[in-house]
């Protein structure tokens, strides 16, 4: 973990938030490269679930809403962790996570567990009264169940469908840590898929001159419940994340959340242990019965309220988790020549299509005009303006070069040298082999395209 939140601040991913005023634990603010690489995650997420699809509709909610949302929700009450302070340096900590029954910190006495609701509560405009009251949202669902009526309306969706987004979502939780794990403020891609109720969903018999349900049939929920495991293991091992450190765990019934009545957490092998990446839970009728929202059903002809699964993954858990199964370090020797310098190498190994930086451009030599020119504007300007995410590198030699687009998990170095001025070829060097080939610079593009799908 140590070597790659260093890698992170080192190499422009991400940085401690209010770093310059000591740190503001739980926020991190997220570097150019960082960003690049989230903004991948999130793209990948919304083609693969929402503009691939026909059912699914996207929304982008405002992050406060009236209180009553969270009243009706339950979260008001409910979403609150259980503290403990300690009685003598005063620090708070989850009750849950505590190992021994003495302060982590200082050894002391802790007092008696509380109840600790982790909303950040706010007040909109300038009265000061309760009725001024809202909250930065704990989750990104509640903007989507409060527009259901809204969705429905203006699109006529037939069941089942669903609604997606991403979006900010706010906790203020006890003890933030583990870096990205655990923060006070990250980022939900969340979808609520709405399916038929229980009681309409299934086809009956007559046996015995009574109406039972046939019983092969899964409930409607249970069938989308294993089809949405599914879907979200996809996407996890298309975004590159390793499904060895990947495990499906049934929380039980004491440990789910309020408004869940089946919770399948996905966890991953984290250096601090194997802890929650992303969820999918049943949510019932919950939260549309909770709003008062229901659904008329043309089939049945008549009002009815769907049911609700929810498969919720956290963009800062997906990046953590991906960042740590695409690091290597790697001591072979077998680079090629030029690429080594008998240290180990240390490289992200992200898919082509999610790494923040598809190619470095660099000049063989900066102080040669002749390729510098030729790097900017044969092969650097019309890469940059076809694929975007394209850097100008020409600091220190080239293994330098090379040692740093690999720790930024640039899959491809191009170089051109003195024989491109003669013949128009470029050296491309892969990032996880090391091998370099030379290319038509004419070529370059469909190269480069063909590997990025
Ligand atoms: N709408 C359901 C919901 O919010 P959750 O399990 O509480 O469910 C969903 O949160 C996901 O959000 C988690 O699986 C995790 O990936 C992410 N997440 C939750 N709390 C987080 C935190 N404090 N820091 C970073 N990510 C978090």
């Amino acid at each position: 973990m140590e070597k790659i939140v260093s890698l992170c601040k080192r190499r422009g991913f991400i940085f401690q938030g209010s770093e310059i005023y000591g740190g503001l634990a739980g926020t991190y603010d997220w570097g150019h490269f960082g960003l690049a690489l989230k903004n991948n995650i999130k793209n990948s997420w919304w083609k693969k679930f929402v503009d691939s699809r026909r059912d699914m509709y996207g929304i982008d909610a405002a992050i406060l809403m009236r209180q009553e949302v969270w009243q009706k929700a339950g979260h008001v009450e409910n979403f609150a962790d259980l503290m403990v302070e300690c009685e003598k340096c005063k620090k708070k900590f989850r009750a849950d996570l505590i190992e021994e029954n003495k302060c982590e910190e200082c050894g002391g006495k802790l007092g008696e567990a509380k109840q600790f609701n982790m909303m950040f509560a706010t007040k909109v405009g300038a009265s000061e009264d309760s009725s001024a009251i809202s909250y930065l949202r704990p989750e990104t669902a509640q903007g989507m169940f409060v527009n259901f009526k809204n969705t429905v309306d203006a699109f006529h969706p037939k069941l089942p469908f669903g609604l997606a987004q991403i979006g900010k979502a706010f906790r203020n939780e006890i003890t933030p840590r583990d870096f990205l794990f655990r923060q006070r403020e990250f980022e939900q891609m969340e979808i609520e898929y709405f399916v038929r109720p229980p009681e309409t969903a299934h086809s009956y018999e007559i046996r015995n001159d009574t109406k039972v349900r046939k019983e092969e049939e899964k409930e409607e929920w249970e069938k989308y419940f294993e089809y949405w495991k599914d879907e979200m293991m996809e996407w996890m091992e298309e975004v590159g994340i390793d499904m060895s450190k990947v495990h499906d765990i049934d929380i039980a019934k004491e440990d789910l959340a309020h408004y869940s009545k089946r919770t399948t957490d996905f966890e991953f092998e984290y250096p601090f242990g194997q802890k929650e990446l992303f969820g999918l839970a049943y949510r019932t009728d919950f939260d549309l019965k909770n709003h008062g929202l229901d659904y008329v059903d043309e089939e049945e002809g008549k009002k009815i309220t769907p049911h609700v699964i929810e498969p919720t993954f956290g963009v800062d858990r997906a990046v953590l988790a991906l960042l740590l199964s695409v690091y290597t370090e790697d001591t072979s020797t077998s680079l090629s020549a030029g690429d080594k310098d008998g240290e180990a190498r240390t490289y992200l190994k992200f898919k082509p299509n999610i790494a923040p930086v598809i190619c470095a451009v660099s000049p063989l030599l900066k102080n040669k005009p002749e390729l510098v020119e030729y790097a900017n504007t044969k092969v650097f300007a019309p890469l940059k303006t076809e694929f975007g995410r394209v850097i100008w590198d020409d600091n220190g030699n080239i293994g330098k070069r090379y040692r740093r687009q690999d720790e930024i998990g640039t899959p491809f170095c191009i170089v051109v040298d003195f024989d491109t001025l003669e013949d128009n070829t470029v050296t491309v060097r892969d990032r996880d082999t090391g091998n370099q080939e030379r290319v038509k610079v004419e070529e370059l593009k469909n190269y480069l395209k063909n590997k990025i799908n």
